[in-house]
């Protein structure tokens, strides 16, 4: 029976898994790290990867509207005037005047800031002064104004300044959108709750254009769609809520924002956002680069400066989505254990392959063989088939129900008796073991893995 342990320990338990079981580091850790900095190891590339294609996959490649793109993370300096980052892309900071720790204002607890109160310390916290979250840099060998650049904050930007592009070479017809997937960065005041609020993180974007009179079926249409996102990953359901934001905390961009809530260890909060961004875009780096950046409709012989619908989609914070949902303490057979119960979709080893004793050359020999079999059916985009001999064969059921690989393979003497003959299929999240004729393998797990 699943006994979910208490919500702090989650993080905490979770953390120290992703992190033995490589999944997740520390960023420059050997260095004592740096704050808001985390690196993904092979595993957690892997989960990240699946979580990718898959979005990849309903929105780009199963769609005839959509069009992939992958702009440079440095832009020039007036995309980034034009777009109002840098006059306002800011969060409210204060200063304690004893310990000098910085506070985002607005996440401070409304007691304390209204007594303008240190959280740490108890100090007296200095004036609100807007910090800017924007990463400045020089691009080349000048450092003055004119070289000035920015890590991006958002990867929309990249495709609104590809929008002529778009239409010139593709000719696409209204409505279409762009689709991008890449590194953010955010020199975010406080960082907090392991992935979730990191300086450097990617997103999954899409700029989706219409002639303003149909924006609200398209917004609507996008609601269901990143619900059913949500799926493809293996989120449960009802934990993922929609969160109507009211109009007077709106971004300066935006007539209408849902903002997809989840219910991670740590509290409801942002998963993902869907904005109805207007003309806003497209209107300002037509003014500021002189480029025309309007749509001419065929049929209704009309030009006009499509409005742009916005899902905007967190990649790590969906890492963590699917991670608290998937991590699980039970009990089997007798013993407690901690594993993740993660969709065969995003899991990033679909199937391990074992011998039951790693001496018996007939044994290693089969499995071996049958390793190279399953994993030209099943290893993808990062995600493999493992074959694994360390440890007794609990041992490793016990590891590759950690890092979620929904079902293990073994090879034993009755496997190696006669062409034809089974191997035990064993189900991560019940530990029933199955009995499966060789020749019925693949089919068995490609049915199980929902392929
Ligand atoms: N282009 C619109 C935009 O960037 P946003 O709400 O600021 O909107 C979109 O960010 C998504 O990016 C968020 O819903 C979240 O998933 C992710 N995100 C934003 N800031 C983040 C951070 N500091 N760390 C991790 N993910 C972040």
């Amino acid at each position: 029976m699943s006994n979910k342990p208490t919500q702090p320990d989650v993080m905490e338990n979770l953390s120290s898994l992703l992190k033995r079981r490589g999944f997740i580091f520390q960023g420059s850790e050997i260095y004592g790290g740096l704050a808001g900095t985390w690196d993904y190891g092979p595993l957690g590339v892997a989960l990240k990867n699946n979580i990718k294609t898959l979005w990849w996959k309903r929105f780009v490649d199963d769609r005839d509207d959509m069009y992939g793109m992958d702009a440079a993370i440095l832009m020039n300096q007036n995309v980034w005037k034009a777009s109002g980052h840098v006059g306002g892309f800011a969060d409210p900071l204060v200063e304690c005047a004893k310990c000098k720790r910085r506070f985002r204002a607005d996440q401070l607890e409304a007691t304390l800031r209204d007594k303008k109160e240190c959280p740490e310390c108890g100090g007296k916290l200095g004036e609100e002064r807007q910090f800017n979250m924007m990463f400045q840099t020089n691009v080349g060998a000048t450092q003055d104004e004119s070289s000035v650049s920015y890590l991006r904050p958002e990867t929309a930007q990249g495709m609104f300044v590809n929008f002529k592009n778009v239409l010139d070479t593709m000719h696409p017809k209204l409505p279409f959108g762009m689709a991008q997937i890449g590194k953010a960065f955010r020199n975010e005041i406080s960082p907090r709750d392991f992935i979730f609020r990191t300086r450097e993180f990617e997103q999954m974007e899409i700029e989706y254009f219409v002639d303003p009179a149909n924006w609200e079926e398209t917004f609507n249409h996008f609601v269901k769609e990143v619900h059913a996102y949500t799926q493809d990953v293996g989120l449960p359901q009802d934990k993922v809520h929609e969160h109507e934001i009211a109009p007077g905390d709106l971004a300066h961009y935006s007539k209408r924002t849902i903002d997809f809530e989840f219910d991670y260890p740590f509290g409801k909060t942002e998963l993902y956002g869907l904005a109805y961004r207007t003309d806003f875009d497209l209107k300002a780096h037509s003014t500021a680069s002189g480029t025309d950046l309007s749509y001419y409709d065929e049929e209704k012989k009309v030009r006009f400066v499509p409005h742009c619908i916005e899902p905007s989609f967190g990649v790590d914070r969906t890492v963590l989505a699917v991670l608290t949902s998937a991590y699980t303490q039970d009990e089997l057979g007798g013993e407690k254990r901690e594993y993740l119960k993660l969709s065969p979709a995003v899991a990033p080893i679909k199937v391990a392959v074992f011998p039951l004793l790693k001496n018996k050359d007939a044994l290693t020999a089969k499995a071996k063989e049958l390793h190279q079999v399953l994993r030209k059916e099943f290893a993808k985009n990062g995600s493999t088939v493992e074959y694994d001999t360390t440890g007794s064969i609990g041992k490793r059921y016990r590891k590759q129900d950690e890092i979620g690989t929904p079902f293990c393979v073994t090879v034993d003497f009755a496997t190696i008796e006669k062409d034809g003959s089974p191997v035990t299929v064993r189900d991560r999240d019940t530990g029933a073991q199955e009995s499966v004729k060789l020749d019925d393998l693949v089919s068995y797990l490609a049915q199980k893995l929902g392929r």
